[in-house]
């Protein structure tokens, strides 16, 4: 049996928002909640997998599931031991929801990538007032030991912002700030982004925040950890093969398949294994952006 270390699960495709940089509004057409009994079943399919780490996250914002907490809750009790992720737009309450949930997770992603009115312009319609209460009120919730972490996705347009919203992390007591290079999660896309970044903005980041940033420099499609170990679901139970290319076709669907190895023995997941495993790339992964941002990362790490 294929065994599985990480798993990324999205259990809704509802959201918020329409940020700027995100594909969600290109690959979801019907929005829907996965229903708790799915997500047994879901978790039926996967407990006799060792997985490691769990990112409750997708192409919408968790906490609009109105039963999130449950599905921590239940994630928690069949992987005791899993590092469990999730990550919210913080625009929401900061509701019961919310502190149920926390008690069952290990790191949550706050994703903050602007400062003011440009969090704004790139998160719309998001506004900066609604996050700052969203922040006081986890603040003052103390009651759980989830580390939290600022997820600051970077464009050429919030580059400068960075320092500012670094200052959030003593003002709200926060745990640490993550900085990621924007991709694209298209399959037909390049990410035309990492193009605008001048000289030196690429300097101050290597210069000031080298440190922050998430990536692997020399990146190649052998070090693909998805088609070996990896299982991204969508909400209605669809497997696709890793959150680098959000937009393909699925490859089975745990709910109404008998397991996982079923999605594994398709002949397309075949493909692109060995695709990645013998460093020949198919369609799925040619603009596959752990790839693209070899070219940038370089400059900055
Ligand atoms: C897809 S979101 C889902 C969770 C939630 N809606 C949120 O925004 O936090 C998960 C994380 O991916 C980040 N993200 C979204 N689009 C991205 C992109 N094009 N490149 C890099 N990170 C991105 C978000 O900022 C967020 O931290
Ligand atoms: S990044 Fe998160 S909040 Fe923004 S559109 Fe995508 S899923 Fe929604
Ligand atoms: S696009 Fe291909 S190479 Fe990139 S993470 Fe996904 S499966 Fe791996």
């Amino acid at each position: 049996m294929r065994q599985i270390s990480y798993a990324y699960i999205e259990t809704t495709s509802y959201c918020n928002l329409h940020c700027t940089f995100c594909n969600r509004d290109d690959v979801v057409k019907r929005a829907s909640h996965m229903s708790v009994e799915d997500y047994r079943i879901v978790l039926k399919k996967l407990e006799k997998h060792d997985i490691k780490e769990i990112k409750l996250m997708g192409m919408g914002e968790p906490f609009m599931h109105p039963k999130f907490h449950e599905i921590c809750r239940l994630t928690r009790e069949t992987f005791p031991k899993a590092f469990i992720i999730s990550s919210t737009n913080c625009q929401l309450s900061f509701n019961e929801n919310f502190k149920k949930a926390l008690q069952h997770i290990d790191l949550l992603y706050l994703s903050i990538d602007g400062y003011g009115e440009n969090y704004e312009k790139f998160r719309p319609p998001a506004r900066w007032g609604k996050l700052l209460k969203f922040l006081s009120g986890l603040q003052s919730f103390s009651s759980h030991s989830a580390s939290l972490a600022i997820n600051y996705t970077i464009n050429p347009g919030n580059v400068e912002d960075i320092q500012q919203v670094e200052q959030l992390i003593d003002r709200f007591n926060l745990n640490e700030l993550r900085l990621n290079i924007v991709q694209n999660w298209n399959e037909d896309e390049s990410t035309d982004e990492l193009n605008g970044f001048s000289k030196s903005q690429l300097e101050y980041l290597r210069d000031q925040y080298r440190h922050l940033i998430k990536g692997k420099p020399n990146w190649d499609f052998q070090d693909c950890f998805w088609v070996k170990n990896g299982l991204y679901v969508t909400a209605s139970g669809d497997v696709k093969i890793c959150c680098m290319n959000t937009s393909t076709e699925p490859v089975g669907n745990l709910i109404r398949d008998l397991n996982a190895e079923f999605a594994f023995n398709n002949r397309r997941f075949i493909e692109i294994k060995n695709g990645c495993e013998t460093g020949n790339p198919t369609k799925h992964c040619v603009n596959c952006s752990y790839k693209e941002l070899t070219n940038i990362l370089p400059k900055v790490l």
